[in-house]
């Protein structure tokens, strides 16, 4: 059994803080009302660890909540019991190349692995999903929409010092968007002259889940709460508003807490981004609602035609709805100051600029400097030294946003240069804090400033619209150690 295990760990094997064990395989669940849906999912069981490392997230197909502190030593035994490869990255972390769930290194079917890592990131909201990707493309965007994704998050002492609503006054929320059969079955890309169209926008569905459910809501009191969001569709670009009018009010990124809260008409949310969100029914009355809506947008832009706005854009579409039932009084306001331990960008004027464009393949789909997926390959302009911090530059070429994640850290976005072809999303973007995906408009280039610390080896860079990622619009970098020798 290949057993990876986390370098510089400082730690002897077997001294693990959360052991866990997690199957991903097929099951049945309710979904609608009528037959059950066929999904793949994921299991998980603790063997060691707190009781609340694990919480299921409702009655349906994602995988449970995995709740880490910092500093934790975790090892999980992954089980494929999967008709094919799969493996389990997880979105957002800092861990070694050989556990990060990287197509290279696949589970088979029948097959375990074991991995285990140091939890060095700070508290946020993570994700764990696959990541194969064989000699005829990607298998991402299949098993992530058979229903193989979960919630991962870290907490910390800084996070706790903050008294942020917990508890019943947290929630966390996984959106995706579904298609169904008559029976209840999901639907994805079929064959024929839409399926091209598909793969080149992207798959989005019609009907709107939260935590594998439709029609999600949740009752509430008059008190503040913490909305833990994660946009875990395939494609989907989410324009998330109240259906109130209130400004919504964010907290953190993908990387964890801001410095300080940031108001918005709405937030823009792509593919693996997520948001945190603070929100005080304290003026609502028990018998009034209020809804988390994703707003009708227009993609413009895009240069009309197929491609055009209709395509691109998308309808109204209610979320969440939140009954408030009951009389509550909670003293504690938003504060003020939130995260003191965001790190800043240290980027000088002679900080080097790498370059990433992003391409399109006439009928071959997109393209990341004029390559795609291609093996481990890793050509000279995609390797880099540890402990260098460098600004990633994406300009995209296309007429399609794309949402650029990097594996294995989080990074600053450092400047958006719009170059006149700002959209009404760009006033929803929180660009502050840490990030592991950034939204790269059609005809923009956007600079992010990044250092790679304490690992070396593959890692990835990639479109997270999965429908783009498994067509090869993802390519391996490498972090080679230090020229400097004593
Ligand atoms: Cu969330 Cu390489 O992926
Ligand atoms: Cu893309």
């Amino acid at each position: 059994m290949p057993y990876a295990t986390a370098m510089a760990s400082g730690r002897e094997d077997g001294a693990f803080d959360v052991d866990l064990r997690l199957r991903a395989h097929a099951d049945e669940v309710p979904i609608f009302s009528g037959p059950a849906s066929e999904v793949w999912r994921y299991t998980a069981e603790r063997i060691a660890g707190p009781a609340d490392t694990l919480t299921a997230l409702g009655e349906s197909y994602p995988g449970p909540l995995i709740r880490l502190r910092r500093g934790q030593r975790l090892r999980v035994e992954l089980r494929n019991e999967l008709p094919e490869d799969t493996t389990v990255h997880w979105h957002g972390l800092h861990v070694p190349s050989e556990v990060d769930g990287q197509p290279r290194l696949p589970i088979a079917p029948g097959a375990r692995q074991e991995i285990a890592f140091d939890v060095r990131d700070r508290a946020g909201l993570y994700w764990y999903h696959p990541h194969p990707h064989g000699p005829r493309g990607g298998r991402v965007g299949f098993q992530a929409y058979a229903g193989l994704a979960g919630p991962l998050m870290i907490t910390d002492e800084q996070e706790q010092a903050l008294e942020l609503p917990a508890g019943e006054q947290e929630f966390v929320l996984l959106l995706q968007d579904r298609s169904f059969t008559r029976d209840n079955q999901l639907q994805y890309i079929g064959d024929g002259m839409g399926s091209m169209m598909t793969r080149m926008r992207g798959f989005r569905g019609n009907r709107m889940l939260v935590n594998g459910r439709p029609d999600a809501r949740r009752d509430v009191a008059t008190q503040p709460y913490r909305l833990r969001i994660l946009n875990g569709s395939n494609a989907r670009i989410y324009k998330l508003a109240w259906s109130d009018g209130r400004p919504v009010t964010v907290i953190g990124t993908d990387g964890g807490l801001l410095a300080a809260p940031e108001q918005r008409a709405f937030v823009t949310l792509a593919p693996a981004q997520r948001t945190d969100l603070w929100v005080d029914f304290g003026g609502a009355k028990p018998g009034d609602s209020v809804r988390l809506v994703s707003e009708a947008y227009e993609m413009s832009g895009m240069g009309g035609g197929m491609m055009g706005g209709g395509m691109m854009g998308s309808q109204r579409e209610s979320l969440v709805t939140f009954r408030i039932t009951s009389p509550e009084t909670d003293p504690r306001g938003l504060p003020e100051r939130l995260a003191e331990d965001l790190p800043a960008p240290s980027i000088r004027p002679d900080t080097p600029v790498r370059r990433f464009t992003l391409g399109m393949r006439m009928m071959r789909g997109f393209t990341i400097n004029g390559r795609q997926m291609n093996g481990t390959n890793v050509a000279d302009d995609e390797i880099v030294t540890l402990g260098d911090t460098e600004i990633w530059e994406f300009v995209n070429d296309t007429m399609m946003p794309h949402p650029m994640h990097v594996h294995g850290l989080q990074f600053h976005v450092h400047e958006r240069i719009a170059e006149g072809s700002r959209t009404e999303l760009h006033d929803g973007l929180i660009d502050a804090g840490l990030h592991d995906t950034v939204l790269v408009f059609p005809g923009e280039r956007v600079r992010l400033a990044m250092t790679f610390e304490h690992f070396t080896g593959l890692y990835m860079y990639h479109c997270h619209n999965m429908e783009h990622e498994d067509a090869g619009m993802m390519r391996y970098f490498r972090v080679d150690p230090s020229r400097i020798s004593a």
